[in-house]
């Protein structure tokens, strides 16, 4: 907990999917080698086995359904996450909300199986909410800001101040995380100053001319 955690969402971009997947999270785990930040990265489904193969960060799903094994055709089963490799997943971001009973069970799900989940939020009340359900982590990302390349950590930082200061009351096991438009280590700084044990980003670094160059000043303040 002592060091800050960047989680990389590969979500749907081209830049990071297939073989530029793999490159992308091998530019990851050799920032995590070079610098010591603990880095993860969550690149799609069907990259995960591909991906958990080649690096040693953790490496999570973008999102698992409620589901028992049986017939759920189509569905993402927590134990084929496992067993591609995955260590845990993101859980009701914003491009991909959930129900509050199915967060709980896939929060609850993760904790069985040992792995580790991270709860999407969209501000300081879902934050309270989440942190009670006790995952983990909980990661609060304004919808606005998502890809708007505008920093929470600047534009809103009232809403990390305000999840740290409610997941304290509510659940001070669970880790706090912020995200929404961060690219550049002066974001991460304020980010992790305001309370943050981390970020959750993606397009600042997937789209950057150098992700390499992008990740580097990403975690070079802190
Ligand atoms: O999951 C991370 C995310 O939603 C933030 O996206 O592109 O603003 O870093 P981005």
């Amino acid at each position: 907990k002592d060091t800050p955690i960047v989680i990389l969402n590969f979500k749907t971009y081209l830049e990071s999917t297939g073989e530029r997947a793999l490159e992308l999270a091998s530019i990851c785990q050799d920032v995590a080698d070079e610098t010591g930040v603990n880095m993860a990265v969550a690149p799609q489904h069907m990259d995960l086995h591909r991906v958990s193969e080649a690096v040693e960060i953790q490496v999570l799903a973008q999102h698992i359904d409620p589901v028992d094994a049986g017939g759920h055709t189509g569905s993402v089963l927590a134990e084929c996450a496992r067993d591609s490799g995955a260590d845990g997943t993101l859980i009701n971001h914003s491009e991909k909300r959930m129900q509050l009973a199915d967060i709980e069970w896939v929060v609850s799900r993760m904790r069985e199986l040992e792995m580790m989940s991270v709860v999407c939020t969209n501000n300081v009340m879902t934050t309270a909410a989440a942190a009670a359900l006790g995952p983990d982590f909980v990661a609060v990302e304004p919808p606005e800001l998502i890809g708007s390349g505008i920093p929470v950590s600047k534009a809103e930082p009232e809403v990390i101040t305000g999840s740290v200061d409610a997941v304290k009351k509510v659940n001070p096991e669970v880790s706090v995380l912020c995200g929404a438009g961060i690219s550049t280590g002066d974001d991460m700084k304020a980010a992790v100053d305001l309370g943050a044990e981390g970020v959750l980003l993606a397009s600042g670094i997937i789209l950057a001319d150098s992700p390499r160059d992008a990740l580097l000043d990403l975690v070079s303040k802190v």
